[in-house]
């Protein structure tokens, strides 16, 4: 899977996505990262990629033509890699903003599916509407909080979509189970030694029980899941009506 992230801030890209995993997975040539900056494609005397915004009003905007020259740039190269034109196939374009819809699990699922991802990083005040009406296919958040620019959520991106392509992750690392896989928060865990600071590893795993382990397992994630996210705990209960339903007394016999 190739991501293409424009930004005005290639290196602070490039330097977190090509360590770690992430960076193992390009080396073998599971994913593709490339950052483009939008200010090579400003063809003016210093390169300005901002301006004023109509209206007035405090701050600068990113300039619709830049980001679209650089837009045009990306998809040209993905049409060449593709051999041939293609409308059809339209290229998902991530703009990161806070004004869009939240970013889940669910969506990275779905963004793992695309051969090409172009993610496209804002930065000042936001970016001319026009050039954001014309290309971008999808508006996505991090949360609800203001950051400086779209950079650190396009790697947020870019790190959860490429843990969920084959190979990307090693058997060991995707053998664990993870926070929400079945929609609940993950169950504690524990490594050696067995006692720590007084604080000794529950009992029951250390057992040998396998059925028994699990039903903990469940138990605490059921729990955790109920006292830090309480949102995803009810989502949780309505699809799972039969493990909440009232377990049926048996009548007794007359
Ligand atoms: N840019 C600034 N804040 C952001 C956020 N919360 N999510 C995505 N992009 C952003």
């Amino acid at each position: 899977m190739d991501f293409h992230i424009m930004t005005l801030f290639p290196d602070m890209v490039m330097s977190a996505l090509s360590e770690s995993i992430i960076g193992r997975a390009a080396e073998k040539g599971l994913v593709s990262v490339e950052a483009v900056n939008i200010r090579d494609f400003a063809h003016n005397k210093h390169n300005k990629v901002d301006d004023y915004t109509y209206g007035g009003g405090a701050g600068m905007l990113m300039q619709a033509e830049p980001v679209y020259l650089c837009y045009e740039d990306i998809i040209k190269r993905i049409r060449e890699k593709k051999g041939g034109s293609g409308e059809d196939n339209r290229v998902r374009v991530v703009y990161m903003t806070p004004q869009g819809g939240v970013f889940d699990q669910k969506m990275a699922e779905e963004f793992s599916k695309e051969e090409d991802i172009v993610i496209l990083c804002g930065h000042y005040e936001g970016i001319d509407e026009r050039v954001l009406d014309e290309i971008v296919t999808d508006h996505v958040s991090v949360g609800d909080y203001v950051l400086t620019g779209g950079e650190i959520p396009a790697m947020i991106i870019v790190d959860a979509v490429s843990r969920l392509l084959p190979g990307v992750l090693s058997n060991e690392e995707s053998g664990i189970t993870e926070s929400f896989g079945d929609g609940l928060l993950e169950y504690p865990q524990y490594s050696r030694p067995e006692e720590w600071h007084c604080v000794k590893v529950p009992p029951v795993l250390i057992s040998g029980d396998h059925e028994k382990v699990a039903a903990w397992r469940h138990e605490q994630s059921l729990l955790r899941t109920m006292e830090r996210r309480f949102d995803l705990f009810r989502k949780y209960v309505r699809s799972h009506p039969d493990e909440f339903a009232p377990k049926k007394k048996r009548r007794k016999r007359k």
